[in-house]
């Protein structure tokens, strides 16, 4: 278990996607103590352990602590749970907020929409293939992927869309950044109405989201996204005269999904465009989506917009209510100690012929898409 050293100024790891709750267990690892080793409840973070997740300014050993992040992760399901069924709490408020049908704010279409999908190559056939097939399919006009090498198959299926960042393929935080800044550009560029970035293991529900992004005005400033925990990140920025100032903030976990109004993503632009996002982000040592709410939340002041239909792998999936399915907006997947981390679907396909279960989702959602089986009462 981790020293409690009091301020966890630099400890800084990337992993893969959701390079920031990861960092963030750490720290919270060092503020609990856990002592409860109980098993895992089917959530879990894999990349974390892959042998390419290179730790920046980690303790050796310390993001390893299998235990302590089994633990972590049973806290951290049961706290959300009890923060959901409290009344009246911002995270219920929230849900009610984006499961009620209030008039749009705005009329918009998937076309106002520019997704951002973050890859690496090694990841496109496993993992990239299969968006293809499901959702991207239906949205090539607005889905944009963000890789580290050239593809001709990728070049065939989506032409321009298919963004060679020229960054490094390593899952540092300095690699993560510069996608993210790429993203940024390249969203700025397009004109299009709202920025929304996923991971490569995300299922994007398109209806859902442009329900959800025209209940906001997008002139407005708008930050739209899941957070990983119940309370902010504590971080240190480093100012110019090497002193060092502790800052709070909240942030939405990039392997869930998030979202901003092109409104504030212009007001973004001194910290995030060109070179400087990645200035930004080694200015306090975090990673992309940190640096996302670190911009937004302590620099312009703006505060994240909480939905629950966003979902990444390092919460448990099966708590995803089975007949709500069709009303999130990002669902995810995940492998931990060999058990699956899915939604509980019975759909088209089986688990075996469909492990993501993002097959048969595409199936519920689309069920006229050719290879989808004749629909059956599932
Ligand atoms: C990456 O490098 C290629 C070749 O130099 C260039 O054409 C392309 O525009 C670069 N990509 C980005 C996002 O800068
Ligand atoms: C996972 O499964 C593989 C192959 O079935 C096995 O070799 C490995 O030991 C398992 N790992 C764990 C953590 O159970």
């Amino acid at each position: 278990m981790l020293k409690n050293n009091g301020k966890k100024t630099a400890i800084s790891v990337a992993c893969a996607a959701c390079s920031c709750l990861l960092l963030l267990l750490l720290v919270a690892v060092q503020h609990h103590r856990l002592r409860d080793s109980e098993g895992t409840h089917g959530a879990g973070e894999t990349r974390a352990s892959s042998p390419d997740a290179a730790p920046v300014e980690a303790r050796p050993g310390s993001a390893a602590d299998r235990p302590g992040f089994s633990a972590y992760f049973t806290k951290l399901t049961r706290g959300r749970r009890e923060l959901e069924s409290r009344p009246g709490s911002s995270s219920s408020s929230a849900a009610a907020a984006t499961t009620g049908d209030p008039p749009p704010a705005e009329d918009i279409t998937a076309d106002d929409i520019f997704i951002a999908v973050k890859t690496t190559k090694k990841f496109h056939q496993s993992r990239l293939s299969l968006l293809l097939e499901t959702w991207i399919s239906r949205n090539t006009q607005q889905t944009y992927i963000f890789t580290d090498g050239e593809d001709e198959e990728l070049k065939k299926k989506i032409g321009s869309h298919a963004v060679n960042t020229n960054c490094s393929a390593a899952h540092s935080r300095q690699a993560l950044s510069c996608k993210m800044a790429v993203e940024y550009d390249k969203f700025i560029e397009s004109g299009k109405k709202w920025f929304c970035h996923v991971d490569d293991d995300n299922y994007v529900n398109i209806r859902t989201l442009v329900k959800l992004l025209s209940q906001y005005p997008h002139t407005q400033d708008l930050y739209i996204g899941k957070p990983s925990l119940d309370r902010p990140i504590e971080a240190t920025e480093r100012l110019a005269d090497n002193k060092m100032k502790p800052v709070n903030f909240w942030f939405a976990t990039g392997g869930a999904g998030f979202c901003v109004s092109r409104g504030l993503a212009l007001k973004m632009s001194p910290w995030a465009s060109g070179g400087h996002f990645m200035n930004t982000a080694e200015k306090i040592r975090l990673p992309d989506d940190c640096t996302i709410g670190y911009i937004i939340e302590s620099v312009l002041r703006v505060p994240l917009t909480r939905s629950n239909l966003f979902h990444s792998h390092l919460e448990n999936l099966q708590q995803v209510s089975r007949p709500e399915v069709h009303k999130q907006i990002t669902l995810s997947y995940g492998m931990f100690e060999n058990k699956s981390n899915i939604i509980n679907l019975k759909g088209a396909f089986s688990v075996e012929e469909d492990p993501s279960r993002f097959r048969s989702v595409h199936c519920l959602l689309y069920p006229d898409t050719p290879w989808c089986p004749p629909q059956v009462a599932f």
